[in-house]
């Protein structure tokens, strides 16, 4: 064999490679095991062919290296330039999750409530008639009872109305003092329209000590409606009945659109109706075990939605429950 042919023909078709793959083609050609270099290496006899062919060995691979790693070299410049990237480019944007409106209202009343030494309970969406209805004083005509009005599950198990059986759970559980809220979903057999749904949260409020008065349920609702709807809001009380409350009472809150002087958010009368309220009637105290000659209280149950409603002029209860991006990604 040609050593010194061999040798040219190599260098000369290394010079042109223009890749490694191609590099690596030639190195199996010149130097593979089934390569003319290495099965002449396999049939040498003498030392002197031996030397010669070893030393065209070592200089094939010294120059195929030498090549391969001159043009890794020149790949990884190439590499780096393509995939050169500028840090200082603004990013792409993706988009974020967020709570949801309720969600957030719901904790801005636990925060406040925390705040004023509150505890926060959860109570069941399935409940029994006998927290749902007979500790709150319900009398068995009550309306509400009926499985026309509410959604039954059982002969005495129903989806909650109210979020109010959390008081009765909670009372039945500990002595007095009692400070909680109670947030939640409850159900009623309604037809969703702009103002009604079937499913809507509310938060509950009891306190349960000794002297507590009406002034204290005044004093707790201004501090809600203020921190809610801001620093000017006032809030006023009307008579009203609730079976579990003596007396009862509805708050307003004074209009946060207009100040009170009359829009169409409070419907031009200047103040807005904010949920349920009163001093607990003796008879659930009673239904509890506790004494209504040493300890009184307050309740009040209050609509989350309708916070949301009102807060954000939102025109239409079945929005908060779509999620529909559109309308969620505003809050
Ligand atoms: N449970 C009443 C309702 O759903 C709201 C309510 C009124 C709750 C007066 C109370 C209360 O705790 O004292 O309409």
């Amino acid at each position: 064999m040609d050593v010194e042919k061999l040798e040219q023909e190599a260098a000369k078709a290394l010079e042109q490679a223009g890749s490694l793959e191609e590099i690596e083609e030639l190195r199996v050609r010149f130097l593979g095991r089934s390569s003319e270099l290495k099965l002449a290496l396999r049939e040498v006899r003498d030392r002197e062919s031996g030397i010669s062919l070893n030393a065209l060995r070592q200089s094939l691979e010294a120059a195929f290296e030498q090549r391969r790693s001159a043009l890794e070299q020149v790949e990884l410049q190439h590499k780096l330039m393509a995939e050169r990237i500028d840090v200082t480019l603004p990013g792409e944007r993706f988009s974020e999750g967020h709570l949801h409106l309720i969600t957030q209202i719901r904790r801005e009343v636990e925060d406040i409530f925390l705040g004023l030494g509150y505890m926060i309970v959860d109570g069941r969406e399935v409940e029994t008639t006998r927290y749902n209805f007979d500790g709150l004083n319900m009398p068995p005509w009550h309306p509400t009872r009926s499985p026309g009005h509410s959604l039954f599950l059982a002969d005495q198990v129903l989806l909650r109305t109210e979020t109010s059986p959390s008081q009765i759970r909670v009372m039945e559980a500990q002595k007095p003092p009692v400070y909680m809220i109670s947030p939640g979903r409850v159900y009623r057999r309604d037809t969703p329209d702009a103002t009604h749904s079937p499913v809507f949260h509310q938060v509950e409020g009891l306190a349960v000590d000794r002297g507590i008065s009406l002034a204290d349920l005044k004093g707790t609702l201004l501090h809600l409606m203020r921190a809610l709807f801001g620093e000017k809001r006032e809030v006023r009380f009307r008579t009203h009945f609730f079976p579990f409350t003596e007396p009862s009472i509805e708050p307003d809150v004074s209009c946060h659109m207009c100040d009170g002087a009359g829009c169409p958010v409070c419907k031009h009368s200047g103040w807005i109706e904010m949920g349920g309220s009163g001093i607990v009637d003796p008879n659930v105290l009673e239904f509890v075990g506790y004494d209504p000659e040493e300890v009184s209280g307050f309740a009040f149950g209050l609509g989350l939605e309708r916070i949301a409603l009102l807060r954000h002029r939102v025109p239409d209860i079945r929005l908060l429950w779509e999620n529909d991006l559109r309308f969620s990604r505003q809050f």
